[in-house]
């Protein structure tokens, strides 16, 4: 069994951003900048905001970070986005979500100028990467690619199940392993909580892909001898066990899957750190006008 070390493979995909951001520096351009704009005050939203503006500054780009009361009106928030969509220094802008009920997170999504919906959330970037168009594709699933690509993991005819139908996992995941080239030409199916014998499909997976968001979901009897296994799984829970008090959970359970498998990624440290690399990547993307030109 071959870990996949989302954690390592992060750190040099950061240090080759790094090594860019520097050549720009010197050659007299501008540096990469991200707007991350939060609601709110949600624990999971502020550590992932917290880690996101810590990336650039890790590897050197600038990143505004633009808080905005849980009360705050739609309309404040969307001409906050207007703001940044017109603010020729900023190349990219995320709005954490979940949002507070009473704000249309399709609103706000369609809001975000496509050139720097670096999320890949709006329906433009949605639209294009299905049908293999330039695109920001969403960090998850754009981390998840990179993983299997540098570990050259074979994916041309293989079955590749994926749990979970979600618009930032699921179905790009599906739409990306099944599309022409590497990493993809995959027989893809997705599995959701209507799906008739489960168990029976995932074992059938030549990659299984877990991204229900279900602590412990997919036990060993539901994973093929060989299986690459793929947790997009990060429920926090309560533990007396780590400093911060919180522990990370996966959708697999690692330790009675991973002898079954060729590849697994754990976690922490799998899949959570190639998809901060991976917004860092888009809006690397952004600032050089590599998708939209
Ligand atoms: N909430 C959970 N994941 C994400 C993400 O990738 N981007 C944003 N904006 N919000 C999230």
């Amino acid at each position: 069994m071959i870990l996949l070390d989302g954690k390592n493979i992060a750190s040099q995909i950061k240090i080759e951003i790094a090594d860019r951001v520097l050549e720009i520096d010197r050659s007299g351009g501008k540096m990469p900048h991200l707007a991350a704009v939060i609601v709110g005050n949600d624990g999971a939203s502020e550590t992932y905001v917290a880690h996101k503006v810590r990336a650039c500054k890790e590897v050197g780009f600038k990143s505004t970070l633009v808080r905005l009361d849980e009360q705050v009106a739609e309309e404040i928030l969307l001409e906050k986005i207007d703001e940044i969509n017109n603010n020729p220094d900023i190349d990219g802008m995320i709005v954490q979500l979940p949002l507070p009920p009473h704000i249309s997170e399709g609103k706000v999504i369609e809001r975000i100028k496509v050139e720097k919906d670096v999320d890949g959330f709006h329906p433009v970037n949605v639209g294009r990467m299905f049908i293999g168009q330039p695109a920001y594709i969403s960090a998850t699933p754009y981390g998840i690619i990179q993983l299997i690509e540098r570990y050259n993991i074979e994916t041309s005819g293989k079955h590749c199940v994926i749990i979970g139908r979600s618009n930032i996992v699921g179905k790009p995941m599906a739409a990306l392993m099944s599309r022409k080239g590497y990493p993809g030409d995959c027989t893809v199916t997705i599995c959701h909580s209507r799906t008739r014998n489960l168990d029976d499909i995932c074992r059938r997976a030549d990659i299984l892909v877990a991204a229900l968001g279900s602590a412990g979901f997919v036990n060993a009897e539901m994973v093929k001898e060989g299986a690459v296994v793929i947790d997009v799984g990060i429920t926090r829970t309560r533990s007396a066990e780590t400093r911060s008090g919180w522990k990370l959970l996966g959708d697999v359970k690692f330790d009675e899957v991973a002898p079954k498998c060729s590849y697994i990624t754990p976690v922490p440290g799998g899949v959570g750190p190639m998809t901060i690399v991976s917004l860092l990547a888009n809006t690397l993307k952004a600032s050089a006008r590599e998708v939209y030109g």
